[in-house]
Parts: structure tokens; sequence; C-alpha cells
């Protein structure tokens, strides 16, 4: 059985997008002979072997959702909890994960480490089909310094954290001058100039708030507009165990903004499968269809690599940026990736992948042998 933990029913009123989503998992739960249980971490934590929730069943071709009860032996458990979710059940969903590892559940994903730790495992060997910005971590005022003198455009970033938030672009203008432009910078919007004893206090108050790395800038293929482009790359395991392409997004930040995430105003076009709106954009980036196939090949490096540490890591999302001279970095992956920037076609392969890939746990999980 799948079990699919998430922060409420599947069939939510008002929620279509949720509704299609979990109704696609179970279809390919059925599929897979996997019977699907979609429940809440507040459901999974109680004293009994059964948990409650709602199972699956295809009726005469529609969907029905019956509530009932059902014992975890010989389940694989889906983490589904999204930021919203995760509000609602913040102390169940940590008992949760403690009761996971307890009973040594398989499930998947495992929650990725902090960004630092999983670059640090990115760069142990270059990447075959492009890189990572050269970064440095738990930065201090001064060390932010350092690099500017080296790289004239970098990144201010934390190391927890999403959606572009509490980040900083800075920019060297001459030896001692810095323009500071943060779009959501602990709720506020930046756009200073600073010397360097203001920049320094400027980082100084960042790190008090939170862990820091600094990276260098990756100067993004903009539309002809002016706006900058990059690519999400949502890859998954399926029944196989390899990982897999599931849709490649093209993100567009807003004019004016150094930010290309969906949730900092920016906009995104699929560009999974070959159509007019595909190559319109590629034509107006001027980048050849072997590009995007390419940063696919980057990304699922990146993937095979993060797997070697976490075997049962079985989504992500991976950014790549293209710089104006064609090269190809990745500067973030998501443990997590959203799925409101997928189309109802990209959702359906995802949710068949974690089908696929709940069977394969199934089958080849082995517990830690102490
Ligand atoms: N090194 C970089 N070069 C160019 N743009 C970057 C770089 N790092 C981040 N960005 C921009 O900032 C956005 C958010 O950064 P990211 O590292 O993905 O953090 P988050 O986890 O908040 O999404 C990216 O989507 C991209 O638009
Ligand atoms: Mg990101």
């Amino acid at each position: 059985m799948l079990i699919a933990v998430t922060g409420g029913p599947p069939d939510m009123a008002g929620r279509l997008r949720r509704k299609f989503t979990f109704e696609q998992l179970g279809k390919y739960c059925e599929q897979y002979e996997l019977g699907l249980l979609v429940t809440t971490p507040a459901y999974y934590n109680t004293p009994t072997s059964r948990i409650a929730g709602w199972q699956y069943k295809a009726q005469q071709g529609k969907s029905v959702w019956q509530k009932t009860k059902v014992r975890t032996e010989n389940a694989v458990v889906y983490d589904a909890m999204y930021l919203e979710d995760l509000k609602t059940y913040k102390r169940a969903y940590k008992q949760l994960r403690r009761n996971l590892e307890r009973f040594k559940t398989p499930y998947f994903n495992p929650v990725l480490p902090a960004k630092d730790a999983v670059y640090r495992v990115l760069e142990q060997a270059p990447l075959r089909y492009g890189r990572l910005p050269a970064t440095l971590y738990n930065v201090t005022g001064a060390d932010v310094l350092r690099m500017l003198q080296e790289s004239p455009r970098i990144w201010l970033k934390p190391t927890f954290g999403s959606g572009g938030r509490n980040m900083a672009f800075i920019e060297r203008l001459s030896p001692r001058r810095y323009r500071v432009a943060a779009d959501r910078f602990f709720g506020k919007r930046v756009r200073q100039e600073m010397d360097s004893i203001e920049l320094r206090a400027f980082v100084h108050a960042a790190r008090k708030q939170r862990n820091y790395m600094a990276q260098e800038h990756v100067s993004l293929l903009k539309t002809p507009e002016g706006r900058k482009v990059d690519f999400r790359y949502t890859v998954q395991r399926a029944e196989t165990g390899k990982w897999d392409v599931v849709a490649v997004t093209g993100r567009f930040g807003a004019l004016g903004s150094e930010l290309t995430n969906f949730h900092a105003g920016g906009e995104v076009k699929s560009l999974t499968f070959e159509s007019e709106e595909r190559k319109a954009v590629l034509e107006s980036l001027q980048l050849p269809e072997s590009s995007l196939f390419h940063a696919g090949n980057l990304a699922l490096t990146v993937a095979q690599r993060l797997e070697q540490v976490h075997p049962t890591l079985g989504v992500l999302g991976i950014d790549v940026g293209i710089a104006q001279d064609k090269t190809q970095y990745v500067y973030d992956c998501n443990g997590r990736p959203g799925r409101d920037i997928l189309t109802n076609a990209e959702v359906d392969a995802a949710m068949k992948s974690v089908a696929g890939f709940g069977k394969f746990l199934l089958l080849h999980h082995r517990a830690p042998v102490f």
C-alpha cells in the first residue's frame, strides 16, 4: 500500500487541482497493484496499528474515496506535505518523521539538508554537462567584500529558504561602492547603494538571522523584453528506480527582477513536449533544442549524485540557469518541488512516477543494518 500523507482529504471542496492529483495517483497505484490511502500526520500518529484515511477506489469509471482504517505493515509512505500542510500540522509532522525513522518505514522524499550541505555533495567532482556557480559558505562581511573583488556580481543566499526570500543580489559599481538589490529581504524590498562599511554591516545583520552563502552570479539568458529566464527540471524515479525528466518548465522573472521564482511574481511556460510555444520560447532566447536535452542530462546527473547520499530520494526540482555564453549552471535543488507550475499532463506523469517509485521502494528498500 502507498500511504500519501498530506494536509487533508483528497477531495477538498474547491481544490480541483488537488483532487485531480490524488485521483491520478490512485489510478496509477491501481495499475501497480498498490492500494492508496490518503491521510494526515494527525491520523498517522494515532497509537493503534491501524490508521484512518481516505482509500482510493475506482467504481464504474469514477473515483471514490472511502473513509477507512488500514494496517501500516507493508506500506510505503509518500510525503505529500506542502507548505500550508506543514503549517497546519507542524508538531504532528515532526512526530510522523520520528515514527517513520523509528519503525524503519520506507518513505520518500527524505528532507534534503540545507543548501550548503547539498552543494558540498555536488561539488565533490565536476559535473559532466555543466557547472555549479562558485560558492563560499558561512560567509562574513569580509568574505563578501573579498569575493566582490573577484566577481563583480554575487548572490547572498540563506542556506535555508525558498521562493527567493531573504536573498540579495550585490553588484560592485566601483572599488568601494556596491549596489544591493533584494525583493523580499526579511519582508522588505531593498534597492540601495552602499560603501564597504555599510555592506559589511548589511551582511552582519543578515547573518544574525540566517546562515549565508555567497555565490557567483550567472548572467542568465533574457527574453527580448529583458526578462530573466531559467529552467526548472522536475525529475523523478519511477518503478525501475532510474531518474527521468517529468517536466521542463521555463521560468520567466518579472521585468526588472533578478528572481525567476514563480512565487516571486514570475511566470512559467511548459517546455516538456514539442509545441509551437516551446519553439517560440527557444527562438526568442536563441537556444537550440539540444540545449534543453543537455540541461536535462545535467539535472539527471545532479539527481544521481544526490541519490548516492540519499538512497530513498525520488523527487527533485532542479533549477538550471543558462548563461549568455550558453554554459549551464545548477543553482538550486528542491526536494519538494512545487506542483502548481506543472500542467495537468505533467502532474499525471509525476503521479505515475510517484506510484512506480512507491512500488520500487517496497520491493527494494532494505532497512539499514547496524
Ligand atoms: N547564482 C545565480 N545566478 C543568477 N541568478 C541566481 C543565482 N542564484 C539564484 N538566482 C536567482 O534567484 C532565484 C532564487 O534562488 P535559489 O537559489 O533558487 O533560492 P530559492 O530556494 O529561494 O529558490 C533563482 O531562481 C534565480 O532567479
Ligand atoms: Mg529556487
